[in-house]
Order: structure tokens, then sequence, then C-alpha cells
């Protein structure tokens, strides 16, 4: 790991493998000091390559012997790589070796947590186990059997179907797991310990059996059943969608409280982070519990898109990642029901994709959601390649329709089951199922958006010819980043004065296009003309995002006001409320000035509230300011604390204006009778928790005792943490005078429960900002007896929530902030490297932050860099970021 070797890898120097490596039998003798590792693989030689040694990858790995068809062979070790003689045949080979699982804090191959024993072999964790050919397009059959002491470890798993198991000498036992189905080695995993599992049978479309387990320490099996429930939902959506069946007798799900990411898709045996998997009413949010939802399926979609059809090479990663995103995001919608809540759904994606991804599409680590180059593979498990390539799959689904879609997903699968492709055959499939489709004469351009990073910024101006009924929309795109013009596809309409969705007929066209069309954006600059327009029109443009772009439409307020109150698409009506409070905020940082907010705009975030048929969840969403995030990818040069002061300074005068109303809000969206964590009650306490908050921010201003009385009564009261952790949150966030005695009640009440600990930590490093006392909090939660850097969740709750989430807390003119975080991605980095490496990007974007920042965070990213000591991971991150 240390050794100063780092490589840059390139996306054009793929080349097949000298062997492939057909089956695979290993032998486990778990012992969390000293494992043992036998393995058996049979080793053909690519026909291509028929001389010299075979080389395979090993890391923190004690070789003991090499044997090719049972007779000892010569080998020598160079960094990383074990170099065997080989012969010009296919051949058996048996290998010993050892590692060290309680060691292991990176939490990548074999280790132990909680005293029992956990995998992680993607990207590259299955060398840390045994010597491999640990690439994703060598695929192989494996067989794995586990001997442990029988009473620590009772449980013992492997991927596929259990073929033996039982006693051994000495207080032992032993089991014997078979899949059957070819995977490469990122897709192997074993699970040994005290584990205790809620099991469920069902029988698929197709008639067959199968068994679901979902496998959690003692005591937490009463926060599964949400997680059984999503997994058996999931298995019948995919059937009923997609067409694609369970393929296995068994599915097993394992939850573990120490994890990098996640959860992890190996087959058969989905390894679960147990914030991605533990959910009770008293324990889980309804975030939470819609995130498990989420998750849940995401792994299971897993098993055809990137299991059954998985990546050639890395960068490929997209193919898999991108797909499964958006797979598990059609779920998500078809499971939250209603058109409304389905559009809460997209305003969530959008949301996090312009906090998140935009902005690593814009900074140092900006890369293509198909990558060019790479050092450390764990730094590409980014919002580019998950979030961004979802939007690239969801503008297939666009450009070809559901059906079109689902023909080329059908392709897909009857082309390449059981290969190692790339995104290039996953694009020829949709291309190719569609012959007459838009997309297959433009799909050269079209993949573009796999090979070119940056956001593409799409400005738009409207003309109208009142004599003529003429409607002129010119749309120009272009992207700081790459230098083609993308294919954009943008679903649109023309909304009258009233409200009313007007035809859409384009010039040249023959036939008229109803209220909603989806224009082509293919050259840097276009013009589309409709015809019999009998009125001035609005246009609402790039409805339900269709493409992941900036877009510059220059709207006056009375356009946008008008969108907002009439559109036909949900997504537009937010992103008018959204457009309105954006242009506010912008104009008093830009101006310098303290932001204002007018009578116009307040009177129509009260219409938002007060309005009859929107849904509250919607209401919701609307009702809340841009993230900062969001608003800094506006600007040229970046103050944070400007812009934290004219977001807090919007917060304070909604919360004034609309105090009725958010009285109103609160009493009217109380949910009665237990909780259920479904969209409508959900969308009525998200509301409900907005409004308190409000409530309690004006209270505390004003000095006033009852609403911040109220939240505290429901910290201590409430039935659900929804609801609790809501009201504490208002406290917290609005810095009221009963915030201490909430948070110490609640940390006291859940003490035990590390994952609401969680919660407690990540609320208070995540408060906004005043005065230097979130900054001051957060460092001493470092001494917290409660917090560690070895748990991720833990240290993350504190750390990724204060420097990467928080820029008001983090951003400081005494550079206090800076020089926090170089200490402890230093420190993490010791323990574990992935983890260091997502805290070193808090600093992406700091060649665009005003003075005194900028010196600041270059200097602290400087100190940061001399250090000889960094994994490849965090060397990486902060080479980018300074060159
Ligand atoms: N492949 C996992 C997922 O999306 C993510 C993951 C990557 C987990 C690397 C662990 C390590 O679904
Ligand atoms: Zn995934």
């Amino acid at each position: 790991m240390r050794e100063g070797q780092a490589q840059v890898i390139h996306r054009l120097d793929y080349q097949a493998p000298a062997f492939w490596i057909a089956t695979v039998d290993l032998t486990f003798d778990l012992d969390p000091a000293k494992t043992l590792i036998t393995a058996k693989h049979a080793v053909k030689r690519n026909p291509a390559q028929a001389h010299g040694p075979l080389v395979l990858l090993g890391e923190e790995l004690t070789p003991l012997r090499v044997l090719i068809d049972g007779e000892p062979v010569s080998f020598r070790q160079e960094g990383h790589e074990l170099i065997i003689e080989a012969p010009d045949r296919d051949f058996e080979l048996t290998l010993r070796n050892t590692c060290a699982p309680e060691k292991n804090t990176a939490l990548s191959g074999l280790y132990t947590s909680g005293g029992s024993f956990f995998t992680q072999c993607e990207a590259e964790g299955f060398r840390r186990i045994t010597y491999f050919l640990d690439r994703p397009d060598v695929m192989a059959v494996y067989t794995v059997t586990l001997r442990a002491d029988k009473a620590k470890y009772p449980i013992l798993l492997a991927n596929g179907n259990l073929l033996e198991q039982g006693d051994l000498d000495g207080g032992k036992h032993f089991a014997k797991w078979h899949d059957p189905f070819p995977k490469p080695s990122y897709l192997f995993a074993v699970v040994a310990g005290d584990l205790v599992a809620r099991e469920q049978r069902i029988t698929t479309r197709s008639g067959k059996e199968h068994l679901l387990q979902v496998f959690v320490r003692r005591g937490d099996l009463d926060k599964t059943e949400h997680a059984m429930n999503s997994l058996i939902a999931s298995i019948i959506w995919d059937e009923a969608r997609f067409n694609l069946p369970l393929d296995l007798e068994r599915f097993m799900v394992v939850g573990v409280s120490d994890f990098n990411m996640g959860a992890m898709e190996n087959k058969g045996l989905n390894i679960f982070n147990t914030s991605a998997l533990l959910a009770s009413p008293a324990t889980a949010t309804d975030a939470d519990f819609q995130r498990i939802e989420a998750i849940v399926a995401h792994e299971y979609f897993h098993n055809w898109t990137g299991n059954r059809v998985t990546c050639r090479d890395w960068f490929q990663l997209s193919l898999k990642e991108g797909l499964t995103v958006f797979r598990d995001r059609e779920f998500s919608m078809d499971m939250a029901g209603s058109d409304s809540a389905r559009a809460v759904q997209r305003i969530q994606q959008v949301r996090n994709l312009r906090a998140i991804q935009f902005p690593e599409d814009a900074g140092s680590m900006a890369h293509s959601v198909r990558p060019d180059s790479y050092t450390e593979i764990n730094n590409f498990y980014t919002a580019t390649v998950y979030e961004k390539g979802a939007e690239v799959v969801g503008m297939y689904q666009t450009l070809l329709g559901r059906e079109g879609f689902a023909k080329g997903m059908a392709l897909y699968f009857q082309r390449h089951d059981g290969q190692a492709v790339t995104c290039d055959d996953f694009a020829a499939a949709m291309a190719d199922a569609n012959p007459d489709s838009p997309l297959s004469t433009r799909l050269e351009q079209f993949k573009r958006w796999y090979s070119q990073p940056g956001t593409p910024h799409i400005s738009a101006r409207g003309e109208y010819d009142a004599a003529a009924h003429r409607y002129t929309l010119v749309l120009s795109q272009r992207n700081g980043k790459a230098t083609e013009p993308q294919l954009i596809p943008v679903r649109m309409g023309l909304v009258g004065h009233e409200g009313q969705a007007l035809p859409l007929q384009l010039e040249g066209d023959i036939e008229a296009r109803g209220t909603e069309t989806v224009l082509l954006l293919e050259k840097a600059e276009q013009t589309f003309t409709f015809i019999n327009v009998l009125v001035d029109p609005t246009p609402s443009l790039l409805r339900g995002f269709s493409a992941p772009v900036l877009l510059e439409d220059g709207l006056s307020d009375p356009e946008l006001l008008t969108l907002l109150r009439f559109d036909s698409d949900a997504f537009n009506r937010w992103e008018a409320s959204q457009r309105l409070g954006l242009k506010r905020i912008l104009r008093a940082v830009q101006g310098g000035h303290a932001l204002q907010l007018d009578h116009a705009y307040l009177e129509a975030m009260r219409a938002v509230l007060r309005h009859p048929q929107l849904d509250a969840a919607f209401k919701a969403e609307a009702l809340r300011l841009p993230d900062a995030a969001y608003i800094a990818e506006q600007l040229e040069v970046v103050d944070p604390q400007a812009i934290h002061a004219s977001v807090e300074a919007a917060w304070d005068q909604l919360a004034q204006a609309l105090r009725g109303d958010w009285e109103w809000a609160f009493e009217a969206h109380q949910v009665k009778g237990g909780y259920r964590p479904v969209a409508e009650d959900a969308g009525r306490r998200a509301l409900a928790n907005l409004a308190l908050a409000m409530l309690v921010r004006e209270s505390t201003r004003t000095g006033e005792p009852v609403w911040p009385g109220r939240a505290y009564q429901q910290v201590k009261d409430a039935n659900n943490m929804t609801e609790r952790f809501g009201a504490l949150a208002a406290l917290v966030n609005a810095h009221a005078g009963l915030a201490d005695a909430a948070l110490s009640h609640f940390h006291q009440q859940f003490a035990h429960e590390a994952l609401v600990v969680d919660k407690w930590f990540m609320l208070q490093a995540r408060a906004p900002e005043r005065d230097g006392k979130v900054f001051e909090r957060a460092k001493k939660l470092l001494q917290h007896p409660g917090f560690t850097l070895k748990n991720p969740n833990r240290a993350r709750s504190l750390l990724v929530q204060l420097c990467n989430m928080n820029p008001g807390a983090f951003h400081r003119a005494d550079a206090g902030g800076y020089v926090l975080w170089a200490e402890q991605v230093a420190a993490m980095d010791a323990i574990n490297p992935q983890l260091a490496a997502r805290l070193a990007r808090a600093m992406d974007r700091w060649t665009t932050l005003a003075e005194p920042y900028r010196g600041a965070a270059q200097v602290a990213l400087q100190r940061l860099a001399e250090r000889s000591s960094l994994s490849n991971d965090v060397r990486e991150i902060v080479t980018k970021a300074l060159e």
C-alpha cells in the first residue's frame, strides 16, 4: 500500500488476461489473528499468449507455498505481484497463504467487525485474501469451504448454495458452498459469526421456490422487517418490469456495522452497512426507510446488471452502477405510487445531483462517466459514475420510450449474459434494438456523455412574434470541460398566461406534437420555430430534468411565477420555486449586500404552502431553499460565508413572514395513528418538520418560549424517529436555548443504538454555523468517548458532515477548518485510506474560493501533500487538487 508505486492506469491500455481461471476451490481456516487460505485453481492459458509466467496479485498476504499440478514450483514476489513459472499448457494451481483479518482496518479483503468475519472484494479486495488474477474479466466458478470455531462462529456463509455442513474435531465446524454462476472475484464473499436471520420463503412467477434470509447481530432482528419487505418487492418488480427473475435458490443479505460504502452486491450474499439495512420506527426516519428500500433494491438489481453481465474493466464501472441506480430509481418511483410522489423523488434526485455531482464535475476530480485513467479505482465510486451515469441511462429511455428501452435491455441480456462487457456494448444493444429511433442515427454523438466530463450549460432565448403567431426558441450549449456538442434531449412545453398548455407544432413538421415534446439539441446552437402559437407563451424547458445540464433560460419573475402556479410538470413547478429563491440569494451575494426578500416572493411561497391541491411532500421541497453547494456552482468566485449569510437570512425571513402559515402547516399536517413509512404520511411529517423548524427559528430570534418548548416536548414524547429527530433538528439548527438539553436527553435515550448516535453526531456537525459555535462543538466532539475514526459511519457522521457538507462551518477566515481537515485526513489515512480519500475531497473546489479561504486552503493541501506516508487513495485526490 505504501510503496510509493502509484501508477496511472489508462483505459486504452486494456489487454485481455494472459490466463483464464475456470474454477476456484477455496478453503478458509478462519482465525482473527491469522487465517489460512488454501486455493486450487484450474488455470487455462489464453491461446493468444502461449508462453510466459503467471502473474498474480496479492496485498498484505504471506505466501506459504505454490504448487503446479501438485509439484512445488519456483516463484518470486515483486511489489504486489507473485510471479510464477508456468508451463505452456493448462494446469492446476495450488496456493497457500495467510492474512490477518483483525488487523485489517481498511475494511477491504477479509476483516473482523463486532467479533464476526466479513469480506469486501470490490474493487480490488480479493487480492487481500489470496493471490489472484483480480480483475473483473476473469470469471470463475467458485466452491468455498469455511472452517471455524463453532461456538464463536455458528453461521458460515459464502456465495451460492450450501452443499454440505458438519462438525469437526476441536469444537470446530465447517460449511461448503458452491456458486454455479461464473463470477469475477470482486463478487466473492464470505461471512462467519454469531448472527441471526429473518427468513422468508417465496415462490416467484416461474413457480420456483426461494429462501430469502436477512442476517444481523442478535438484538437487531426487530429492525429487519423493512429490508425483507423491500427485497420481496424488488424481486417482484424486476420480474414484472424487465422480465429478470431471481436465479438462485437462496438469496442472503447480511448487515455489518463497519463498512466503507452503503452495500455490496456479492452474488447471492449481499453485504450491507447496517445504516443501509436496519430500520424500526423508533430508530429510523422516513428518509432512512426510503434509502433502505432503494439500496436493498439496488443491490438486488445488480444480480442482473453487474453480476450476470459484468464489467470488462473498471473504467466501465458506470455500466453496472449507472444502470443499477437508474433501475433502483425507477423502482422507487413505482413504489411511491402517485404522480406527485414520483415527482418528489425526481426532485430529490436532482437536488442531490446538483449539490454533489455538479461540483464534482467542475472541480479537481472531474471525470467522465467512463473515465480515461485512474490511479486508485476506489476514488472513482463517484456521483459522476453513479448519479450522472444514471442520468445517461435515463436519457436512453427518454429517447427510446419505455418500450424501446425495455427492448434494448432484452437485447443486452440476450447478447451478453455471462460476459464481462463495456459501455459501448450497452449503447450498441440500445441502438440495435431500436433501429428506427433518433438514437440509432446519433449514437456516436450520444456516447459523448460517456467520454466528455463537465456539465453542459444550456442557454435558451425565446421570442414571440404576435403578428405571425410564431415562437422562436434558440437553444445553445457550451461545456467548459469539453469541446464537442452533446446530444441533449430537452423535454418541454409552452404555457399560456392562464396556465393553458399550448399545442406544439414545429415549422417543417408534418404532425403536431400535442402539448409536450422532446427537442433534440445536437448542435452548438439550434433554432426551433413553433407555429400557430396564439398567445405569448412561457417556455417550460427541461421538464423532469430531461438531461443533466445547467439551464440558463433568463426567465423573468412573472414567468417563473406562471410556471410555479400552472406548469403541468411538477418538477418544473418545483424548479420555478428554486429559481426564484436562487435569483434572490445570488443577487445579494454578488451585490455584497444583505438579503431582503420581497413581497412577491414571500407571497408566492405562502401560496405554495397554503395551496389546497399540492401534496405536503411537494410543498416541503418547494419551500426549501437551494443548497449552498448548488448556489456556489453559479458563481465564478465563491465566498462561502456570504452564501451562508444570505441563506440564513432567507430562512429567517421565511420564518418571520409566514409565521401564521407555519403554525397552520404544523397543526394541519400531524399524522394520527401508528407510524407507517408510506409516502403520504412521510410527506406530512416532512412538512410538519419544516414548519416546526421555522417556528422554532422565529421564536428563538424573538425570544418567545412556546415553540421551542413544544419541540423539546416532541423530542421527549414522539412515537417515531422522524418526528423526534425533526424536533431535535429544529432546536439545534436554530441554536435554541433548549438545544443542549434536548441533545443530551436524546443521547441518553439512544446511547446503545449506534445508528442513532451517528445521527446525533451528524446533526451537530451539520448545523448552520453561528459565531463559530458549530465548528467549536464539532471539534469538541472529536474528543467524545463515542467518537472513533475506526468506524466509517461514525467518522463520516462527524467529519464528512462538517468538512464536505457544511461550508458555513468549514470555511473559516482563521483557516481552522482546513487545519482540522488536514490532521484528520492524515489520521484517518493511517487507518482506512478509502475513507480518508472521501474526506480529502472536501477541497475539490478550493480554486474557486475567495481570499482568504483560497490561500489558506492551498497551504493546507500543500502541507498534506508533503507527508511521505500518504496512501495512493489520498495522494491521488491531493495531487489532482494541486494540479
Ligand atoms: N458496488 C457497490 C454498490 O453499488 C458499492 C461498493 C463499491 C461497495 C466498493 C463496496 C466497495 O452497489
Ligand atoms: Zn451499485
